[in-house]
């Protein structure tokens, strides 16, 4: 079946930082994870995606960036705009335009939102209206800390056990807490091993285990620290879940190493600027950058003293995000 006429939508969806990683899944091919994830969405970090399905293509024609992707990027897209497809039951072709609001190549990970953003977007164009939780099981075929960035604030995905019972729900909406993530972008040569072959790297680590086995109680954690705004609750946890994931990847056979020397300084210096009664706590990724948790009201210095460290290229402070939505302005 084709739709019989031009059909456009625009959607813009926040990145997140998750408190509780994911890493590693239990089924790579639909993304179910080994394990729930809590994160919140950045609210300064978005990704704006507009999908036009037209009859009178023969093909997908993608830009992110103002750029054509390499075919890798390019094939993931495209697998995700077939399973929207599917779900419709069209075989119309698209033209998808992407653009994220921060610099490109600063290593802040763009797959939760350009997933998130992609998704609402292409169903809204192909004329389907999901729920949110079907558009976060949607968004997390594409990429899985996507279906994250659905739902807006405060998130957990729930991992379940197939793809029907795996996808995000907000445990509080943004407002609920005035933290902030104040973004140190470190400076970094090494390339990247990307998030996917981590997670299908993870299972040959001999520490996995033993941080699946800790996570339901830092799970617990974080949702009562979240729940209380308690925020060194909360960033004791953070600290020590990302400190694992760094471990299931180090201990991964062969090792991967997302560490600088950079990263360890941002790290240390939030450590000090905690001994001197700032109170800031650090979260990483699988990339260079080092995310610092602190109350609003001592952004402004966190933000500050990450500017002194020699390492950091740029800073990006970031509010609690809202939920992937529609907007009017399309990109072309
Ligand atoms: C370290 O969602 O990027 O950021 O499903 O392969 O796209 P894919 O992986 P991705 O993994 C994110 C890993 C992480 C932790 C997290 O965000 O939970």
């Amino acid at each position: 079946m084709e739709l019989m006429s031009n059909h456009k939508a625009t959607a813009i969806a926040n990145a997140n930082i998750a408190f509780i990683k994911y890493w590693g899944n239990r089924d790579a091919a639909r993304r179910i994870p080994l394990n729930n994830s809590i994160s919140m969405n950045l609210d300064h970090a978005t990704t704006t995606t507009t999908v036009e399905f037209d009859s009178a293509l023969n093909d997908d024609y993608v830009l992110i960036g103002g750029k054509a992707p390499n075919d890798a990027p390019r094939a993931r897209v495209i697998a995700h705009l077939d399973r929207v497809r599917a779900l419709a039951q069209i075989e119309t072709r698209t033209r998808v335009q992407s653009q994220n609001n921060f610099p490109m190549g600063a290593g802040i990970a763009s797959s939760a939102s350009a997933f998130a953003a992609l998704s609402l977007a292409a169903t809204r164009a192909a004329d389907l209206e999901l729920s949110e939780r079907e558009l976060s099981i949607l968004a997390r075929q594409g990429s899985g800390s996507a279906c994250r960035s659905i739902p807006g604030g405060f998130v957990e995905w729930l991992a379940g056990s197939e793809s029907a019972n795996s996808y995000a729900v907000q445990l509080a909406p943004p407002e609920f807490w005035d933290v902030r993530d104040v973004i140190a972008i470190v400076s970094t040569a090494e390339k990247q091993i990307s998030s996917t072959d981590g997670h299908a790297a993870a299972s040959s680590s001999h520490f996995l285990a033993e941080r699946l086995t800790a996570l339901p109680a830092r799970l617990a954690r974080v949702r009562r620290a979240l729940f209380a705004h308690d925020l060194a609750a909360l960033g004791a946890a953070i600290e020590e879940d990302a400190l694992e994931l760094h471990f299931v990847a180090m201990t991964s056979v062969p090792p991967i190493f997302y560490w600088s020397p950079g990263m360890v300084r941002v790290i240390q210096a939030a450590h000090h600027s905690r001994a001197d009664g700032l109170a800031v706590y650090f979260t990483l990724d699988a990339g260079p950058n080092v995310h610092l948790i602190c109350e609003a009201k001592d952004a402004d210095q966190v933000a500050a003293r990450a500017r002194e460290i020699s390492d950091v290229q740029q800073v990006i402070v970031n509010a609690p995000g809202g939920a992937a939505r529609l907007i009017e302005q399309h990109l072309f």
